[in-house]
């Protein structure tokens, strides 16, 4: 009675959590309801954890448990209060990478411990092993691209696909055998030899990936740490960790879908197509025939005149506003901006940057009203009435190329039309390339003028002029 009691009372707290967990999704869905979507998960998890600690046996570790939560809890806080923001990819990396360690390590566990398993959890046992350890160290990989310790560029040898395919091949050997065979020593060995040729698999297949893919990678393999979860849950029989890993396997699968949608890419692609293995020049700037093309440099009093005067200025960040933490000296031009009655508003690309949401994220940082971004679709027919598009720290996501050049990587990704703009002013430290590391003709667009420099510091500059304007 006590333990029905028990069981439904756990029960209770899962589906409320579950609830919490859904909700939480649907209020991250934008930026003014996403921080207390975050405090909702927060407390769906909270309460998950909570619960488990009243299922039979457990509070008999609670002393290891809680130690572990203070470890692992402690070493989370830190590092997400030291982390930068453009080092957010490497964080979700790292998350990715423990939660998919973990359903690998509880599926091997649990195979190893338990004297009779049956031949549904057997399934999810082998899964959850798979795709737990192709997770670690696929993320492992995905954080030393993206952190520099291992170079960006696809990493590409000879017969790698025949490599993957026999790795494959072999993990569906061992898997079939594990299933037929049954219980037994031996067939325990093999599922540690399936683990440590799924650790193996992980990294040939991140290493190929540019590091300009990583993002989207990144949120790949988050959907995947989400399924390794939900595995291990029908493994260990535990519905809170089936719903929780079902949401976070189903939304960043989404996420990937959106991020190549957004790039124009398949998925596929991304994978498998080492995007960016060739080379490219080291910066932007001659033509097909090998001339210099023509670039016309500016200084911040001159285009302190230009958006000092104009009716409508419209701001495009990009990865480089991030990079040079530029987001106090944007909102601090835009107030002297719209005091001198300037209608200016900021164009948000869906990949501007390096991570879902990066540029949101960086403005509210500096309290940029929510109303004045406007994403791509609702302001790309706007930029022809436009008196001065600035573009800071951004590249790709402005290149004409895009719509106009087939020969083009970027061939058919939608980008912001802001070379239809009276004027374009281009904030940048050179003529170097963006993340797709190809040329951009909008710098060299007559009515663009390049303004060259950290992109914090020519804001503080502009922002100063503008008050002498
Ligand atoms: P990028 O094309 O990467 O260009 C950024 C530019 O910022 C660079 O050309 C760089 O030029 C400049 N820059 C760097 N540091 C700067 C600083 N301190 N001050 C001023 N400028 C600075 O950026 P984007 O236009 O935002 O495009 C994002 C790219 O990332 C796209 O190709 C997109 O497909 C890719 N990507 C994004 C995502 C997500 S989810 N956001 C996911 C996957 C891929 P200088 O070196 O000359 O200064």
């Amino acid at each position: 009675m006590f333990d029905n009691g028990r069981d439904a009372f756990i029960d209770l707290c899962y589906l409320v959590s579950a609830f919490l967990l859904i909700f939480s999704i649907k209020r991250l869905s934008t930026p003014r309801t996403a921080r207390s979507g975050n405090m909702l998960a927060m407390a769906g998890m909270g309460l998950a954890v909570f619960a488990t600690f009243f299922i039979d046996g457990v509070i008999d570790a609670a002393l290891w448990i809680v130690l572990a939560m203070l470890i692992g809890g402690g070493a989370g806080y830190f590092a997400s209060k030291r982390v930068q923001m453009t080092q957010m990819p490497q964080m979700v990396a790292v998350f990715n990478g423990l939660g998919g360690g973990t359903a690998a390590l509880v599926s091997v566990g649990e195979f190893l411990n338990r004297d009779s398993v049956g031949g549904g959890e057997e399934l999810s046992i082998l899964l959850g092993t798979l795709v737990g350890a192709v997770t670690l160290t696929g993320s492992m990989v995905a954080f030393a691209k993206l952190h520099g310790l291992i170079s960006g560029r696809p990493i590409v040898y000879p017969n790698q696909q025949i490599y993957n395919a026999v790795a494959f091949g072999v993990i569906l050997i061992l898997g079939v055998l594990i299933l037929v065979l049954g219980e037994g020593t031996f067939d325990k060995s093999l599922l540690i030899v399936l683990f440590l040729v799924a650790l193996a698999i992980g990294v040939t297949l991140v290493l190929p990936i540019g590091g300009a893919d990583m993002p989207v990678v990144i949120a790949l393999l988050n959907s995947a740490s989400g399924v390794g979860g939900a595995l291990t849950g029908f493994t260990i029989d535990n519905q809170a960790l089936i719903i929780a890993g079902a949401l976070v396997g189903a939304s960043g699968m989404f996420l990937s879908f959106l991020m190549a949608r957004a790039m124009n890419r398949s998925l596929f692609n991304i994978v498998f197509g080492a995007f960016g293995a060739q080379p490219t020049g080291g910066a932007s700037g001659d033509s097909a025939s090998g001339e210099a093309l023509p670039v016309k440099s500016t200084t911040a009093e001159d285009v302190a005149v230009t958006v000092g005067y104009a009716n409508s200025v419209v701001v495009i960040p990009g990865y480089g506003l991030a990079v040079a933490q530029a987001q106090h000296a944007v909102r601090e031009l835009a107030d002297v901006l719209e005091d001198r009655g300037v209608n200016l508003r900021y164009a948000i690309h869906p990949v501007a940057g390096r991570m879902p949401g990066h540029m949101n994220v960086l403005l509210a940082e500096a309290n940029v009203p929510y109303e004045d971004l406007y994403e791509m679709d609702r302001i790309n027919d706007d930029f022809r009435n436009t008196d001065v598009v600035l573009v800071v720290g951004a590249n790709d996501v402005v290149n004409p190329a895009a719509s106009q050049d087939p020969n083009s990587p970027i061939y058919g990704m939608p980008v912001l039309r802001a070379n239809e703009a009276r004027n374009i002013v281009v904030l940048k430290r050179s003529m170097d390339h963006g993340f797709a590391g190809i040329d951009n003709m909008l710098f060299h667009d007559p009515k663009t003028s390049m303004l060259f420099g950290d992109a914090k510091d020519s804001l503080i500059n502009l922002a100063t002029a503008v008050k002498d304007v």
